[in-house]
């Protein structure tokens, strides 16, 4: 089994953070969204999208790069994000992208991620230092966790 990784994250590379420590975990490849083709999950079995939330939603190229996969069999995917709020609702949309496209989705993980979107930026924003070690350690034990069951 390969796992990929393939992520947006544009405003403090919170995401990225996230990104790195799963990748390390799953021994997956890691490819920023701009470097990914969607030709590019062929080899893969297991993949990660990942990104930050702008305006409750996944950042627009990583959706326009789902949108544009194929139809795809026996492939599964995971669904993780950085954001001001933490929340998992977000995940939704793409969920259901990647459903159509024939992916099985096996796991989501969202934290806090530092933001300095909007007029609390002039006190240093929202949840600095976020993701910080617990986060990212939270991170690595639910890629454990693919890890043991699909890997
Ligand atoms: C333009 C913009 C819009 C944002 N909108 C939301 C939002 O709707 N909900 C939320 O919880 N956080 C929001 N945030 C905060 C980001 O989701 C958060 O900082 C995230 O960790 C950014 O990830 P990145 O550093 O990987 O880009 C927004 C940030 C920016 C810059």
């Amino acid at each position: 089994m390969k796992a990929l990784i393939v992520y947006a994250s544009v405003h403090h590379q919170n995401t990225e953070k996230v990104a790195k420590v799963m990748a390390e975990e799953l021994g997956a490849d890691l490819v920023p969204i701009g470097q990914a083709q969607p030709s590019t999950l062929t080899a893969y079995d297991l993949i990660g999208f990942g990104s930050g939330v702008y305006g409750k939603k996944f950042h627009k190229t990583l959706i326009q790069f789902v949108e544009a996969l194929p139809a795809v069999t026996g492939k599964r995917a995971f669904i993780f994000s950085t954001s001001g709020g933490g929340e998992i609702q977000t995940h939704a949309a793409p969920k259901k992208l990647l459903m159509n496209r024939g992916f099985s989705i096996v796991g989501d993980f969202s934290c806090k991620g530092w933001t300095t979107w909007g007029p609390l930026k002039l006190f240093g924003g929202t949840n600095k230092g976020r993701p910080n070690e617990e986060d990212l350690e939270e991170a690595r034990v639910f890629a454990r966790g693919l890890k043991e069951k699909y890997i």
